[in-house]
């Protein structure tokens, strides 16, 4: 399709009111086409059944509505195959659609937007336009899940120090620590999911603020459109994007957690670490130095939750000031939700693909996870099965960690006598607490990372997966 040119068409919705033209520089800052283009199949989708809804309301006859039909199917075809130009000087998807089929089937097009504004039609496009998105973003969501899973079953038997302020703490298995990650983006999709489940409702219908003195059937709207309830108030449902900024908000937190396993990444790969190596096809080189294989899709994914975080705050920003009802900020929403979905659905299955290729350096893991002093808290655990309560077991144990590091000898190194110079309740069976595995092993409580827990978290998600991905 050529670009539309015409005056007339340009001034489709100025003809009457207005003697002058509008700036040029005005139609380069208040045009959204150039981004809301991406909404031309829910524009398209909505049209129909409004037109389907203007018929029982008597404005078209069925054989006019068949005619709107097939000329906007015809746009949307030519959108489908890049040949339709956009015109910036019609603002938006909006206008560019609906003059395109007034050009393509004169005045029987010109009756579509009777009873609806831009200002419902863009609040249903949106809707539309995230219940697939979100619906996408879940599945990468759990498709990120299954990689984390699959690489915890490679490596199900392996140990690595767990940390908290980064100092080693407590020996855990890798599959555990990989399947917080997994409970993390199982509430990144039952957040989208609330997110969709809120947003399942039918602003059409309300016009541009106040409804329409042609009354249309919203219950036959919403069930052409799959929607399970209607709004209930037009000035709200015109105004309001408490949707966007929850689809913000639940993709910000995904992004946090998608930064702190970038995080955790970052740190395993550096050499200090070194308990994974990433594939060469998921690491990028330096200009400089030869040696370099850095982990930059980890650091970017952590930069960029940045942006998550920005676009949050943009929208909530513009929102805040908004006396009722629609104001032109609102069409700043887009950008905002764009952004952060192409943001987020690049991440995902990025992810996915270099936790699939990344390798185990199981000798790193496991001299990292023999370090004994992870085993301090289970030595205070043996005197307080001895009978010594815990504070004071804690004590004991404190001192004899200062004694090892002045001695310059392993936590399990220090001889039985010395041991029993500061707690009596030492005995030879002490040696035991120094078995890595049974120490792993005896952490049973639900939720501890004891290998018989792991696995059967293993095969909790690899059914859950497998059932509703
Ligand atoms: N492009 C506008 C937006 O995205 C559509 C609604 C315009 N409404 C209006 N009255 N100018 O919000």
């Amino acid at each position: 399709m050529g670009v539309v040119r015409s005056a007339v068409d340009r001034s489709v919705i100025r003809r009457g009111r207005f003697a002058e033209e509008t700036s040029a520089l005005l139609r380069v800052y208040t045009e959204s086409i150039s981004y809301d283009w991406r909404l031309y199949r829910h524009d398209i989708q909505g049209s129909l059944a409004h037109a389907k809804a203007l018929v029982a309301a008597g404005i078209l006859t069925e054989e006019e509505r068949l005619l709107i039909e097939k000329g906007l199917l015809e746009i949307q075809a030519e959108i489908d195959r890049k040949e339709f130009t956009f015109d910036a000087s019609l603002e938006d998807i909006h206008m560019n659609i609906e003059v395109a089929l007034i050009r393509r089937i004169g005045s029987v097009g010109a009756k579509l937007h009777t009873a609806r504004s831009r200002n419902d039609q863009v609040a249903l496009d949106l809707r539309l336009y995230l219940r697939e998105a979100i619906t996408r973003l879940r599945k990468q969501c759990a498709n990120l899940q299954c990689s984390l899973v699959g690489f915890a079953c490679r490596h199900s038997s392996v140990c690595i120090p767990g940390y908290t302020h980064l100092q080693r703490a407590q020996p855990v298995l890798l599959a555990h620590h990989l399947l917080a990650y997994t409970e993390m983006l199982a509430r990144d999709r039952s957040r989208l999911n609330d997110c969709m489940e809120r947003m399942d409702e039918l602003p059409l219908g309300s016009g541009a603020i106040s409804g329409s003195t042609i009354v249309l059937d919203r219950k036959l709207l919403a069930r052409e459109l799959g929607f399970s309830r209607i709004t209930q108030n037009s000035m709200d449902a015109v105004s309001d994007r408490d949707f966007a900024c929850e689809f913000l908000s639940a993709l910000a937190i995904l992004g946090m957690h998608l930064s702190r396993l970038s995080e955790d990444i970052v740190l395993w790969v550096s050499e200090e670490f070194g308990f994974l190596e990433l594939s060469d096809r998921h690491t990028t080189g330096s200009s400089l130095m030869p040696q370099k294989k850095n982990p930059d899709v980890a650091e970017l994914t952590r930069g960029k939750t940045g942006r998550l975080y920005g676009n949050l705050f943009s929208l909530l920003t513009t929102l805040k000031g908004l006396p009722m009802t629609y104001n032109r900020d609102i069409q700043e929403d887009k950008e905002a939700v764009f952004d952060s979905l192409d943001t987020a659905s690049m991440a995902l299955p990025i992810f996915e693909e270099m936790l699939d290729a990344a390798r185990v350096r199981e000798d790193r893991a496991a001299a990292a996870a023999g370090d004994p002093i992870l085993l301090a808290t289970d030595l205070a655990d043996y005197l307080v099965l001895k009978g010594l309560p815990f504070r004071q077991a804690h004590e004991v144990v404190g001192r004899i960690v200062t004694m090892a590091f002045q001695l310059s000898v392993p936590l399990s190194q220090i001889p039985l006598q010395q041991l029993r110079v500061v707690s009596p309740l030492f005995g030879a069976d002490v040696e035991a607490v120094f078995n890595l595995q049974q120490a792993v092993a005896r952490r049973l409580a639900i939720g501890a990372p004891a290998p018989a827990n792991v696995e059967e978290r293993l095969t909790y998600w690899k059914n859950a997966l497998r059932e509703s991905p």
